[in-house]
């Protein structure tokens, strides 16, 4: 293919590619979500169609000269409303609603105008708990030193991450820290000799949300100094196993 001719493919393929590209909508579970249709200007719709495309193709609504009706079949029955303008609101979201949606507009004229839109819904994070725990007996360990592990947990939230700071809000990397469990868990050293704040702060994110808890460590270690830290800060909700 000459480049004269490519650039003209790839040109006309550009507009048409951005016109269909999935417009991601994020839902929050047990609370409504609105999948928002854009009638171009000088559109008249005569009717509209929505489909759910996954898993597997089925009937959400359809408005045919202006009378709209849900299908009865889908999952979205009874939880689905087809408004005026076109959009589809489901209330309320469920996470097993997350997948691709089509909306068909047809025109007076019989024009066709796709669009694409791909939800994801999520359960919002609670505000997560943060256990330490004592460095197994390490017969290097220098004393003066206290190495200890903190796994902090959220009990609610969906594809959550899980991230740490230290104290002034720093992100934490070297030789004294480390993470494991994919962040759920702080791997740390501390410097008893430096009297410094040494607070820990975890957060945990999601699409839709994000809450963050704090704890300070210090006074912890100085107190168990040369001892074992079994069992340090008892958090208010249990640490799933
Ligand atoms: C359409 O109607 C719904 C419900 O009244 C509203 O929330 C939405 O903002 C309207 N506009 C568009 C572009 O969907
Ligand atoms: C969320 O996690 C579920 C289960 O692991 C996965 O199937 C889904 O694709 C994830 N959603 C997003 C938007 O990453
Ligand atoms: C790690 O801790 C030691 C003392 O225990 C300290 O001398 C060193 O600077 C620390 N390293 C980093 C990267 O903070």
């Amino acid at each position: 293919m000459g480049p004269i001719l490519l650039t003209l493919v790839l040109h006309s393929a550009i507009p048409a590619l951005l016109a269909h590209a999935p417009l991601r909508v994020l839902g929050i579970e047990g609370q409504p979500v609105f999948l928002k249709v854009n009638v171009p200007p000088d559109f008249l719709v005569r009717d509209a169609l929505w489909r759910f495309l996954t898993p597997a193709e089925e009937l959400v609504a359809i408005s045919f000269k202006g009378t709209a009706q849900n299908v009865y079949q889908s999952r979205f029955y009874g939880r689905s409303r087809l408004h005026t303008n076109f959009s589809l609101e489901i209330s309320p979201a469920a996470l097993g609603d997350s997948g691709i949606f089509s909306a068909l507009l047809v025109n007076t004229t019989g024009e066709i105008e796709k669009q694409i839109f791909h939800l994801e819904v999520y359960d919002v994070v609670s505000t997560p708990t943060i256990h330490v725990f004592g460095e197994e007996s390490n017969p290097n360990r220098k004393s003066g030193s206290c190495e200890f592990f903190l796994a902090c947990a959220a009990s609610r939230g969906t594809n959550v991450t899980y991230s740490w700071a230290g104290p002034g809000g720093e992100t934490l990397a070297g030789e004294n820290h480390s993470a494991l469990e994919n962040g759920q868990v702080l791997r740390a050293k501390l410097d008893l000799s430096e009297k410094m704040a040494s607070n820990y702060t975890c957060t945990v994110t999601n699409a839709v949300s994000a809450k963050s808890v704090s704890i300070e460590v210090q006074e912890q270690c100085q107190r168990q100094s040369g001892k074992q830290i079994s069992y340090v800060v008892a958090a208010n909700e249990p640490f799933p196993a």
